[in-house]
């Protein structure tokens, strides 16, 4: 509570500090007051003013001067420091799997290494005790049953549950709709399968998570990359262009906080997906994994909201908001639903019983809203700090991306760096990062990198920030660059 109480104060501070330098009260240039000072003025803590001016620093209105203190700085446009959107081929392509995978991958495991290449979130951010207590409910309320299979499509407390959760993106759908399953990426493997046969072809967004390329690739479908903007998503004129072109059986899309990029779909794009695919005839399969994480405000919608004629099937998980482990996904969709449950129902016969109890009971009363407050917090706070202490410590010219949700920074380099020698030369000393090419079928986004903020309190990260900067200088430098 009082984290909550302090962290509006130094946003509340760092709003009126803006409105002074927007007014011009403070001009470009000004010695912004002592931290000691201001915080004697205004009865706050030093740590309320450090954490206002960091905000201030992030929005690129004020610049720290060594040993002089801070200053209004002319205004850094937001867009000259976010990553710029890759260039798109309207080329179809096979997947093959990155090398890089398994370095990422296997450093999960590993609590020696410091953990920013996996979007992991630290077990800090986990719900432990309330998980525990609900476990013990259940084993006491079901006893041996708990431990029995859950055959499709799962068990119905909690497909009710996910279904009025549903109501919160928008979405109209009821119990009969949902499907759960072994995590969201059996959701995605699920209705990959359902929809398309080897040899099809599939757009996906160009960078995305390398999990669907990872899918896709065993699936032995084709791909067409589609550049997502860091800010809006998924750049729609070039879907038009290619599926007017191109004949694709679906479209994978995360339209919220979109794993790299951290980006959001306005309305009108959600729309407008949605009729393109209504045109076009593809299904739209939505990885909604971290609709539930934004920093402010309310979440934003599921595309199941805009959905035209029931070509949305969405996918759904608790791994990024709950706890990977329980590893309790989920799919919706009406139109598709037959398809689906014939696909799990052969393949993954049964989900975890009693985790799907837990996660049910965790929804109907477990405080979810109250946990989400809690971590959203921590996520802004670390990406906030964590994109100030990039742009400390990197190469002049590294752009990173704002998120407004989620917790991974996508960092964009300067052309001539090569964020695959970083990752191998981070990972000799403990560190692990993800590199830019895993995001991308084609051979490109070498100068691209993600850093996961999902950590709470680890005081190793600034460390390995810090290194991955030296790292960097001192790095041989090659000609790369995003759409290369
Ligand atoms: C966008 C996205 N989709 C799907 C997944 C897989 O989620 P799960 O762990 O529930 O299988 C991840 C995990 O990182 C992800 O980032």
């Amino acid at each position: 509570m009082k984290a909550a109480l302090e962290k509006s104060t130094y946003r509340q501070l760092a709003d009126d500090l803006q409105e002074l330098i927007e007014s011009k009260t403070l001009r470009v240039c000004d010695k912004m007051p002592s931290l000691r000072r201001l915080a004697r003025d205004r009865g706050v803590s030093l740590t309320t003013v450090q954490s206002a001016y960091e905000v201030l620093e992030s929005r690129g209105l004020i610049e720290a001067r060594p040993r002089s203190g801070f200053f209004v700085c002319p205004r850094i446009k937001l867009e000259d420091r976010l990553p710029v959107m890759p260039q798109g081929r309207n080329r179809t392509a096979k997947v093959e799997r990155p090398d890089f995978y398994e370095e990422v991958m296997s450093a999960i495991n590993n609590p020696e290494i410091v953990p920013l290449g996996c979007a992991v979130p630290s077990d800090e951010v986990y719900p432990t005790k309330t998980l525990a207590r609900l476990s013990n409910a259940a084993l006491r309320e079901h006893g041996s049953s708990a431990y029995r299979y859950t055959i499709c499509p799962g068990r119905q407390e909690l497909r009710h549950q996910i279904a009025r959760r549903l109501m919160t993106a928008g979405a109209t759908v009821t119990e009969d709709e949902v499907i759960t399953t072994t995590g969201a990426t059996e959701a995605l493997v699920v209705a990959l399968t359902a929809i398309a046969q080897p040899g099809d072809l599939v757009a996906v967004e160009m960078p995305t998570f390398f999990g669907i390329l990872r899918i896709i690739e065993t699936l032995k479908l084709k791909v067409v990359e589609i550049p997502v903007c860091p800010i809006q998503g998924m750049n729609l004129d070039f879907l038009d262009e290619v599926t007017g072109e191109h004949r694709i059986k679906a479209c994978i899309v995360q339209p919220n906080f979109q794993n790299p990029t951290g980006s959001v779909m306005g309305k009108s794009d959600r729309e407008r997906l949605a009729t393109l695919a209504a045109e076009r005839e593809f299904a739209i399969i939505e990885d909604d994994l971290y609709g539930e994480l934004p920093f402010e405000g309310k979440r934003p919608t599921s595309m199941l909201a805009h959905d035209k004629d029931g070509r949305v099937i969405h996918c759904g998980g608790v791994s990024k908001i709950l706890s990977p482990a329980l590893r309790v996904g989920w799919l919706v969709s009406e139109r598709y639903y037959s398809q689906l449950e014939a696909v799990k129902s052969v393949s993954f016969p049964a989900s975890s019983t009693l985790s799907e109890m837990v996660v049910a009971a965790f929804f109907a009363d477990g405080g979810l809203d109250r946990h989400l407050r809690r971590i959203r917090q921590i996520y802004q706070d670390k990406s906030m700090h964590m994109r100030e202490a990039v742009f400390a410590n990197f190469p002049e010219g590294t752009r990173v991306n704002a998120p407004t949700g989620g917790f991974v920074l996508w960092v964009q380099l300067p052309r001539q760096y090569d964020s695959e020698q970083l990752a191998l030369d981070a990972l000799n000393e403990g560190i692990s990062v993800a590199p830019g090419t895993i995001f991308t079928a084609s051979d490109s986004l070498r100068n691209c990198l993600r850093l996961n903020c999902g950590f709470g309190s680890d005081e190793r990260i600034p460390k390995a920030i810090k290194r991955l900067g030296q790292l960097l200088a001192t790095s041989s430098k090659k000609s790369f660059g995003p759409g290369r």
